[in-house]
């Protein structure tokens, strides 16, 4: 960030450490001695239903206390880091497994805004039927793009400076930009360096090191965004250099440069979303890159996975059911039928997390303090801290409490996105989570196969069609 935004938005680091306090007050933070040492294979656990309880394998990422409600990163708590750091210094130390000195900071942030730039990749995009599609649907394909073309086109070397470029040709694709007073658009190509490179139908650097881990960190807000404008049917918007990444994705979205309470809040809404131990995403996305498969691969395996509504997909589904519910007056009618019908409330429960989520405790008052300045985002918190209320008053004791989907979506209601857009963003922090625990899996890579307990018949006789 050029201007520390959190020197200009005090109330939230107040907010969340006034959230940090109760947490540590309500619960301790201690490692659980089974799931805080190293493996020796082979090692003894009890495996449930959908893998619960199977160790996978060592990590130095991330650990989730869930019975503790207790979140760290590299060892840091998820508190301290929504304080007191930046999306792209955790991003840092998620990748590499230190927090960066400010010269690396700078390095980093510089990579990644670099990386931003995607006119080749948005161009393809545009050719698929973005209006009419599953948004999760077209970041996937987006991401599969960057993979073909991303590496010879969208490089910086393959731009040409704005002094060199030439007029506007057929490549150059529409994009609202504001003058800057550059005699050229940063779009423009040069035709003699629009030479398709032989291996140009995969990506040149193999597609399994940091450089592309950083390309999709920095690429997906750009895809998000895109597919956010294209929704609305507007043009894309080209990224902004000046803005920090959390910034600049909601430049991107909504084409209006945010408010420092607006860049400050996207932004610890992408730290609490950037990883979160084995989730069946980040699970997908290494069980791709343990067959030596690519980081876009992976990254579109964990695309898919976000998508459905047991995960990333709740927070959307959250705003339709506070809508659907309409008031706060509503909620104990509408939660005893939900109850009736067996409905599994969204936004609540968990796997690992048998306490109060710590995300829902930052996002939880977020949603809160921007509810302070906006009607319609005063009556969903309403709502939903109704309906927490009548959840936990029935379901806290089997440990079913809000989890990060809750507020999300409120908070990202507040800042003018529309819901479809709400996992395309969870997607566009999650990518550091899988491509750090892919980066770090290849280290000892071993390919992921269980086994399934065959339980069919085993003795058939085959019978020819016509006797069937
Ligand atoms: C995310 O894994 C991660 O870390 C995920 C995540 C991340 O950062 O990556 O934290 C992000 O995915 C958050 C979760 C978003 N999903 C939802 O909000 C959907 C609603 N919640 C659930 O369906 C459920 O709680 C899951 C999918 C999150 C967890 O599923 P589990 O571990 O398989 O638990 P379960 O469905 O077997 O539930 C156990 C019991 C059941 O009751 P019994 O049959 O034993 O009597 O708890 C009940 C469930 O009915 N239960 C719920 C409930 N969640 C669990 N009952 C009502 N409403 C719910 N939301």
């Amino acid at each position: 960030m050029k201007q520390d935004v959190r020197k200009k938005t005090p109330e939230i680091t107040k907010l969340i450490l006034a959230a940090a306090k109760k947490a540590r007050r309500e619960t301790s933070r201690e490692a659980e001695p089974g799931l805080t040492k190293p493996i020796h294979w082979p090692v003894d656990c009890n495996i449930g239903p959908g893998l619960e309880g199977a160790i996978a394998c060592e990590s130095r990422i991330g650990y989730v206390n869930g019975s503790k409600g207790w979140l760290i990163y590299r060892g840091y708590d998820i508190f301290d880091l929504c304080a007191y750091s930046s999306f792209e210094e955790v991003s840092y130390l998620l990748l590499r497994g230190k927090l960066p000195t400010r010269r690396q900071l700078e390095e980093h942030k510089k990579t990644l805004v670099e990386y931003r730039f995607l006119p080749n990749t948005v161009r393809h995009l545009l050719s698929f039927p973005v209006q009419e599609m599953n948004t999760m649907a077209a970041l996937r394909i987006g991401c599969m793009m960057m993979r073909q073309v991303l590496s010879w086109i969208d490089q910086e070397s393959s731009r040409p400076l704005p002094r060199t470029a030439i007029g506007t040709d057929e490549d150059s694709i529409p994009m609202e930009t504001e003058p800057w007073g550059e005699e050229h658009a940063v779009y423009e190509f040069k035709r003699k360096e629009r030479k398709r490179p032989k291996d140009a139908r995969e990506t040149q650097d193999a597609g399994s090191g940091l450089q592309s881990c950083n390309r999709l960190v920095a690429g997906l807000p750009t895809l998000a965004a895109a597919i956010a404008r294209i929704r609305q049917e507007k043009l894309p918007v080209e990224p902004d250099r000046e803005l920090s990444h959390a910034g600049n994705l909601l430049y991107m979205m909504t084409g209006e440069r945010p408010s420092p309470l607006h860049e400050r809040i996207m932004d610890v809404a992408l730290i609490l979303h950037a990883d979160h131990g084995m989730n069946a995403s980040t699970f997908a996305a290494m069980v791709v890159a343990s067959t030596l498969s690519d980081i876009y691969f992976s990254a579109g395996a964990g695309i898919a996975a976000l998508n459905g509504p047991l995960h990333g997909g709740a927070n959307e589904r959250v705003i339709n059911v506070l809508r659907e519910i309409g008031d706060a007056k509503h909620v104990k009618e509408w939660y005893r039928k939900a109850r009736a019908r067996k409905r599994k409330i969204m936004g609540f429960g968990h796997r690992v997390y048998k306490a109060y989520d710590p995300r829902a405790r930052v996002l939880g008052p977020l949603a809160k303090h921007l509810a302070k300045k906006d009607r319609a985002t005063a009556h969903l918190y309403e709502t939903a801290r109704a309906l927490e209320k009548e959840v936990v008053s029935t379901l806290g004791k089997e440990g079913i409490f809000p989890n990060v989907d809750f507020y999300s979506g409120i908070v990202y209601a507040a800042m003018g996105i529309s819901p479809s857009m709400f996992t395309p963003i969870f997607a566009v922090s999650r990518v550091v989570g899988w491509s750090a625990r892919v980066l770090e899996y290849l280290e000892n890579n071993r390919i992921f196969r269980p086994r399934a307990m065959y339980v069919g018949p085993l003795d058939q006789k085959f019978v020819p069609i016509e006797k069937r």
